[in-house]
């Protein structure tokens, strides 16, 4: 089977979590800082913190602009379910704005019309690493006198004219979780350029407690899973797994696993950034490669796939290969999987939060959400197995 993701866990990971060593507070703050400060110098020289994931990034950004019980803010209506969740946790009221169905990105038009007299903030999603148009978004936002939030939870490396994704608005947030451009086992980015936001979550992340387990922990578990993604009966697994008719509950079900091994409100650890050190200088290399597989791909797919449109604003980050098909995705996906390939459909992919929020006004993501394909796109993949999957996809999407 090809596996629908990953895990890039190499030697160097492995020994540098063995024997890598230094692992307390002192040593951990020298080598965060280095780890902050280089990706600092890849954003632009922004002021950039880690955090225990792209939610904790969020929540910080959130608190730091004030913005609590009752306030809205736009969201886009394709996105993880789980930030409304988090969201309405809070209080917050999020308010969907529909999606480009090409783009699957939310535009200046469908930001602007979801503001409101109530709206405090406004949060723009690059998705699939793909650019969205944000400095079009920002120009809306400013003109409102709202702060921007930019979610780059996908997008590490993305660039629009030149510039990183992620120093548009007033603050961003990035995801280094385990599938990402840059992946820490866990962990997230805050950026900022806004003082008053600087200091108060420095304020906050400074007083978290130093703990090295909670990376190791999710480290060693996904080692173990990607031992049994890479082992024969990975096939028989997957094609239980995702069998369900309404897609989406292994997902939400894995994530949730995630999330309850993730480091939560401690800091960031010394092996975390250390590992975060090799995959920033191997990041450009990383995009590259991945981009140039995900154009092969798409020249490769048989009629009826309709790709992303991911480099109309700028130069995408690769995280993903998705695609709309208007066909019967359980029966396409049934299929692939009898065939060896491991296709992820509808919320496998990401989640309209329409519905969830009580709206029915972003048609776009509901199409989007309805037909959304996740064919493999990683470093696993080379050119025999992309020649395989092409042939896959033409058998199964014969009618
Ligand atoms: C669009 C989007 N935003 C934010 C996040 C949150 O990142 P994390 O899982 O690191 O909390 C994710 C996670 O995948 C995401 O897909």
């Amino acid at each position: 089977m090809i596996p629908r993701r990953r895990i890039d866990i190499g030697w160097a990971d492995l020994a540098d979590l063995l024997v890598g060593g230094g692992d307390n507070p002192l040593a951990a703050a020298a080598q965060v800082r280095a780890f902050e400060n280089q990706a600092a110098a890849l954003l632009g020289g922004l002021w950039v913190r880690a955090t225990a994931s792209g939610r904790d990034a969020l929540d910080l950004i959130l608190d730091g602009l004030g913005l609590g019980a009752g306030d809205e803010l736009v969201v886009p209506a394709y996105t993880l379910g789980e930030l409304i969740v988090r969201l309405q946790g809070r209080g917050l009221r999020p308010v969907a704005a529909d999606v480009d169905v090409d783009s699957f990105a939310v535009t200046p038009q469908s930001v602007a019309r979801a503001i409101s007299p109530r709206t405090r903030a406004v949060v723009a999603l690059h998705v699939f690493g793909a650019p969205c148009d944000i400095r079009g978004i920002a120009a809306v936002a400013a003109q409102h006198g709202l702060p921007l939030i930019e979610d780059c939870a996908h997008a590490f490396g993305a660039r629009i004219d030149g510039r990183p994704a992620g120093s548009f608005g007033s603050a961003a947030l990035f995801s280094l979780e385990v599938a990402k451009p840059v992946a820490t086992f866990g962990g997230g980015l805050l950026v900022t350029a806004d003082r008053e936001l600087q200091a108060a979550a420095a304020a906050h992340l400074d007083r978290r407690p130093y703990s090295p387990w909670p990376a190791a922990r999710k480290t060693l578990m996904k080692c173990l899973e990607e031992c049994a993604v890479r082992s024969p009966a990975y096939g028989l697994a997957a094609r239980m797994m995702f069998r369900e008719q309404k897609a989406g509950g292994f997902e939400r079900f894995y994530r949730g696993l995630h999330d309850r091994v993730r480091p939560a409100d401690v800091a960031f650890s010394c092996f975390q950034a250390r590992r975060g050190l090799r995959r920033l200088a191997g990041l450009a290399q990383r995009n590259r490669q991945l981009n140039q597989l995900w154009t092969d791909l798409a020249a490769a797919l048989p009629p009826g796939f309709t790709v992303q449109a991911r480099a109309r604003c700028g130069e995408p980050a690769a995280y993903n290969f998705v695609a709309r098909h208007a066909g019967d995705l359980l029966r396409l996906r049934r299929r692939a999987q009898a065939l060896g390939l491991d296709l992820a459909i509808h919320g496998e992919v990401l989640d309209d939060v329409a519905p969830l929020l009580g709206q029915t006004d972003c048609p776009g993501a509901a199409q989007v959400f309805a037909q959304a394909v996740a064919i493999p796109l990683h470093l696993g993949i080379d050119a025999a197995r992309l020649r395989r999957m092409a042939e896959i996809l033409a058998a199964v999407s014969r009618p």
